[in-house]
């Protein structure tokens, strides 16, 4: 008999710990969970009286209304919550290496690592550390030496991997109801037992069947593999766009046709300006990354070449835009409307819109830019980085960010798409082409809008995947 599980430490209140913990707050009232963050100001939102949360979530809000104050608390005390607790999940961030070895491939465990070494220094009892941050192979393994290495007597850690599945902007939902619960162990009896206390946790919402165990490194590489299968649809849609582009076919045609296939399914086979997002091109170099290490050089450039068609396909749109505006767009007006990876989220990682803003000032080209949840500091940032010769002053002078895709799109000459917001295709077009330059140009980075509809107005309509380059 396994004890339950009474209190959970998180390690970690972002994109994946903040929302995932809260789930698990409000469906486990038995439990009482605590989120911590060496981050204050982050603290400090999720904590604030008028849930101003420091992430845009769809359904976040209610959910943290209901639970925090009751069995859900957010703190900066890092070492209370991991000395009280039975179960602490790591869900630090881990960004690809910028420099030493793996540089650009390999993930950053430093983070991991400073997490791990507090649990091992403050823990007093044993306790169940999972890890939920994606993280390469045999990381556990790595986590197990610097806990047992630098525990008390009588301290002993069970490591679990339990890598989280949910997608941004539908996080809630996702976390509601999983298609699977992964849960990896040690398949000793002491990692089996651990593995069940952390199954009862999600048993209390999650049915039984989609609670998943497995071997400790299996779960580990199922995480990279997931993502890197679903970015591989991606790209192999996007590369049939290119062709789609160039033949006369239809890119949304050839996807149904293809999704049919129960083989296949429909899901995921939307092509777009390119994918973004904090997990997969970073998860997918890892994989790179961790096929060399073990000498499968072919393995390697298969799972790059997932990532290659990703930046050609960002450059290929920012280049047809070039293109089609008469070769040249020094000094004429972009508006990209959206910023953020994908609709309903404020994230900006690894966002397309960043290399299509960042093409467009390289051609001297002036860009407004709008996004409804994207904070404006983000996108300077986000410009900041992409371009560090830039200072920022510079950037700020060729870049307006606007309040509304109507004052966006005001004298310029194109509009380019680059975010599936629902309010881009309840825009009044009419308007918005009033106010345009002429001849009035847009480019649908995400096949959103009804692009008859557009061309009777008067606008010069180019879509990804379809054959029409103008008219
Ligand atoms: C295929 C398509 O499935 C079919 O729709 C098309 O009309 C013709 O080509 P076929 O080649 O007859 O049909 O058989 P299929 O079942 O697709 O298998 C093709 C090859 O892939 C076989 O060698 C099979 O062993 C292999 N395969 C299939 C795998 O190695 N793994 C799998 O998961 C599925
Ligand atoms: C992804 C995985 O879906 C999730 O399971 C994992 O836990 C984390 O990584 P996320 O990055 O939040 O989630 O969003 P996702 O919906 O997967 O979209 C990723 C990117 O692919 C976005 O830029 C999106 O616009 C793009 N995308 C997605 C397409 O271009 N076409 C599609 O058909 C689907
Ligand atoms: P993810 O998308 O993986 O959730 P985020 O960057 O949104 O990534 O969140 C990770 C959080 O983990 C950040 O808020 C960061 O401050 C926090 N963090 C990193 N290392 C530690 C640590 N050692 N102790 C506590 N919090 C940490």
């Amino acid at each position: 008999m396994v004890a339950p599980v009474k209190k959970i430490c998180c390690i970690g209140a972002g994109y994946v710990g903040g929302p995932t913990c809260a789930v698990i707050a409000l469906k486990c009232p038995q439990i009482e969970v605590t989120i911590v963050d060496l981050n204050k100001a982050r603290i400090d939102a999720w904590n604030s009286p008028d849930y101003q949360l420091p992430i845009y979530e769809p359904g976040l809000l209610e959910v943290v209304r209901q639970a925090r104050g009751r069995n859900l608390f957010f703190s900066t005390d890092v070492d209370a919550a991991i000395e009280a607790a039975d179960l602490i999940f790591v869900s630090v961030n881990t960004p690809t290496k910028k420099s030493g070895v793996g540089a650009g491939y390999a993930a950053d465990l430093a983070y991991v690592e400073s997490a791990t070494r507090r649990i091992a220094d403050v823990a007093t009892r044993s306790k169940i550390v999972v890890e939920k941050s994606t993280v390469p192979c045999r990381t556990a393994e790595s986590m197990r030496t610097i806990l047992e290495a630098n525990s008390k007597p009588n301290c002993r850690f069970d490591i679990l991997s339990n890598p989280e599945f949910l997608a941004e902007g539908t996080a809630i939902d996702d976390l509601f109801a999983p298609d699977r619960v992964l849960i990896g162990s040690l398949q000793t009896p002491e990692g089996v037992a651990a593995c069940e206390a952390l199954a009862s946790v999600y048993a209390n919402w999650v049915p039984r069947e989609r609670i998943l165990t497995v071997g400790l490194w299996s779960s580990e590489l199922s995480k990279l593999a997931a993502n890197a299968m679903l970015a591989q649809r991606i790209s192999s849609i996007n590369s049939l766009s290119a062709l789609c582009e160039n033949t006369g076919a239809n890119v949304e045609e050839l996807a149904h046709a293809m999704g049919r296939d129960t083989r296949i399914g429909p899901k995921f086979l939307r092509a777009s300006v390119g994918f973004g997002g904090s997990c997969f091109q970073k998860d997918i170099l890892n994989l790179v990354y961790i096929s060399e290490s073990v000498h499968l050089p072919e393995v390697a450039a298969y799972w790059r070449q997932v990532v290659e068609m990703n930046e050609y396909q960002k450059h290929r749109f920012a280049k047809t835009v070039v293109d089609t505006l008469f070769n040249t767009i020094t000094n004429k007006t972009i508006a990209v409307l959206g910023f953020a990876f994908k609709a309903d989220t404020g994230d900006t990682r690894e966002s397309p819109a960043i290399a299509l803003v960042r093409s467009f000032l390289l051609e001297s080209a002036k860009v407004t830019i709008y996004d409804p949840k994207v904070p404006h500091e983000q996108i300077w940032l986000d410009l900041s980085e992409t371009l560090p010769d830039w200072p920022i002053e510079k950037i700020q002078k060729s870049v307006t960010i606007a309040p509304s895709a109507l004052e966006a799109a005001k004298k310029s000459e194109a509009i380019v798409i680059a975010t599936e917001w629902k309010e881009f295709r309840e825009i009044d077009w009419k308007v918005i082409y009033d106010t345009m330059k002429k001849p009035a140009f847009v480019f649908d980075g995400r096949l959103i809008l009804d692009a008859p509809k557009l061309r009777e107005i008067g606008f010069r309509v180019k879509q990804i995947g379809r054959p029409e380059v103008l008219a």
